[in-house]
């Protein structure tokens, strides 16, 4: 099955320890530190909108984009339930084309480590660039090389909750630093489970190298912080933060 179609039904329980309203917070002190007051954003590869949502909730006018139509059913069911001004949008963010220039373009939860080539990932930076508006700014997160390859790379996982379980086999590619995740997901349905199978490609990104393609695409101020924090980040960050004007 197509990436993020199954694991959508599974997606929020899995994340629910995953600290978005924190992340959200992080993101205003990096506007009050950057000295810009946005109103206008988009988020990329925004899933199922844990982030969205508390963004519009707190004023912000958000275009949301994923390419996962199964990820945006949900997204779209939760803002029914009640947020702000969200306009969700299915697109392969190597094909973005947004309708506006906006303010700040924000991009959170490893979303970049699905663009597995470096020349791809450059053109989205370079079309992320065009769509901010002069003086805006462009955030987001990586999962690290360090964590790829060492902590998820040739481990497995699995959880067993009571409607949910899977297994999630991971295998890391040394010389295209890629590692598949092999995901086996058994959803509850009655009295049985339903299983599903999914593989997922992410690639391990240097800090350098993300660098080094901001900078060819045409960001000139980059910063890059330990997490959601403003530390540097360490040999052995898991998450890289970069804040880029
Ligand atoms: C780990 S999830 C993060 C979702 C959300 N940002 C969050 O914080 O919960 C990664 C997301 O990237 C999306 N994605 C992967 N490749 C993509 C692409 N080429 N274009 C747009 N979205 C993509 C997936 O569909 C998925 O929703």
């Amino acid at each position: 099955m197509r990436a993020y179609s199954a694991f959508s039904l599974v997606y929020d329980t899995l994340m629910e320890d995953v600290d978005y309203i924190g992340w959200a917070d992080y993101i205003e002190k990096v506007f009050e530190k950057e000295q810009i007051k946005p109103v206008n954003m988009a988020e990329l590869a925004c899933g199922t909108g844990n982030l969205t949502n508390i963004l519009a909730n707190r004023g912000y006018h958000l275009l949301g984009t994923d390419i996962s139509s199964d990820m945006l059913f949900i997204a779209r069911e939760k803002s029914i339930e009640g947020s702000g001004s969200i306009t969700y949008l299915q697109q392969d963010m190597k094909e973005m084309s947004l309708p506006t220039e906006l303010d700040a373009i924000l991009c959170v939860c490893d979303g970049f480590n699905y663009i597995l080539d470096h020349e791809d990932l450059e053109g989205v930076f370079a079309n992320v660039k065009n769509h901010i508006k002069k003086d805006g700014l462009f955030m987001f997160d990586i999962s690290s090389h360090y964590k790829l390859k060492n902590i998820l790379g040739n481990n497995t996982y699995a959880e067993n909750y009571d409607e949910v379980s899977y297994i999630w086999e991971n295998y890391y590619d040394e010389e295209e630093s890629i590692c598949d995740f092999d995901l086996t997901i058994f959803v509850k349905e009655d009295e049985l489970y339903r299983k599903f199978e999914e593989k997922h490609s992410q690639r391990a990104y240097r800090i350098d190298e993300i660098t080094e393609i901001l900078k060819n695409a045409g960001f000139s101020s980059i910063n890059t912080y330990d997490g959601y924090s403003f530390n540097n980040p360490r040999e052995e960050s898991e998450r890289i933060s970069f804040i880029c004007r």
